[in-house]
C-alpha cells in the first residue's frame, strides 16, 4: 500500500485503465484494445510477427505503418530497441496499390536484430502466457486425467466380464 498506492484507494476497488476511452479515439483514432486475451485471440505467431513488421510510414498520422496488420493505429512501441526499418514497395497492382514485400532496416536499434527477435519473443510469451496463466498446470493435470481414465476403463471391462461371465 505505501509503495503502490498513490491514490489512497482502498483495497478491493477497482484499477481504472489510465488511457480514457475518449482521448485514445481522439489521439489514435481508436482505443488500444485490451491485450489480456490478445494471443487466444490472434495466435502467438502473429502477435510476435506484428510486433517485428513496423515501418516507417509518412503518409500515417502516426508515421507508422505495419506489414503484418496494413494502417495499424497503433505506433511502433519498440522503435527504439528495434531501430527503424523501411519497407520495400512491389509493383503497382491492378488497382495501382504497391504492396509491402519486404522490410529493411535502415537504422540499428540499440540492439541486435538476434537480441530484438528475444524480446519480440518474450512479450509474445508473456501475452501467451497472460491470455491463460493456468494452462500449464492444465496441460500437465491433462496426463494424469487421461491416465485414470484409461485406468478405469480398465477396471470396468474387468467388471464386465465378472457380471458375464455365468451368462449364456
Ligand atoms: C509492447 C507494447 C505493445 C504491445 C505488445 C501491443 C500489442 C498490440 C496488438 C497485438 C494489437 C492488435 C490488436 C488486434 O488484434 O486488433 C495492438 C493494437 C493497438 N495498439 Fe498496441 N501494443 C503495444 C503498445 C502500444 C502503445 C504504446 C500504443 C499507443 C501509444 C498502442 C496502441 C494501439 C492501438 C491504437 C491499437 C489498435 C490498432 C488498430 O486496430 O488499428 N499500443 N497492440
Amino acid at each position: 500500500m505505501k509503495n503502490l498506492n498513490f491514490t489512497g484507494a482502498k483495497f478491493g476497488e477497482q484499477i481504472q485503465v489510465s488511457m480514457p476511452h475518449d482521448a485514445a479515439t481522439k489521439w489514435f483514432g481508436k482505443m488500444p484494445p485490451d491485450l489480456s486475451l490478445i494471443s487466444r485471440v490472434r495466435g502467438s505467431d502473429w502477435i510476435y510477427t506484428y510486433l517485428k513488421s513496423f515501418y516507417l510510414d509518412e503518409s500515417r498520422p502516426l508515421g507508422w505503418n505495419n506489414k503484418l496488420f496494413p494502417n495499424a493505429s497503433m505506433p511502433n512501441p519498440l522503435w527504439q530497441m528495434q531501430g527503424l526499418q523501411h519497407a520495400e514497395l512491389g509493383e503497382p497492382d491492378a488497382i495501382g496499390e504497391r504492396h509491402v514485400e519486404g522490410l529493411t532496416l535502415v537504422q540499428a536499434g540499440t540492439q541486435t536484430p538476434a537480441q530484438f527477435d528475444q524480446t519480440a519473443r518474450d512479450i509474445t510469451n508473456f501475452l501467451e502466457y497472460a491470455g491463460e496463466p493456468a494452462a500449464l498446470k492444465r496441460q500437465s493435470m491433462g496426463v494424469w486425467v487421461i491416465l485414470f481414465l484409461v485406468a478405469l476403463t480398465f477396471l470396468a471391462y474387468l467388471l464386465k466380464q465378472e457380471y458375464w461371465k455365468d451368462v449364456h
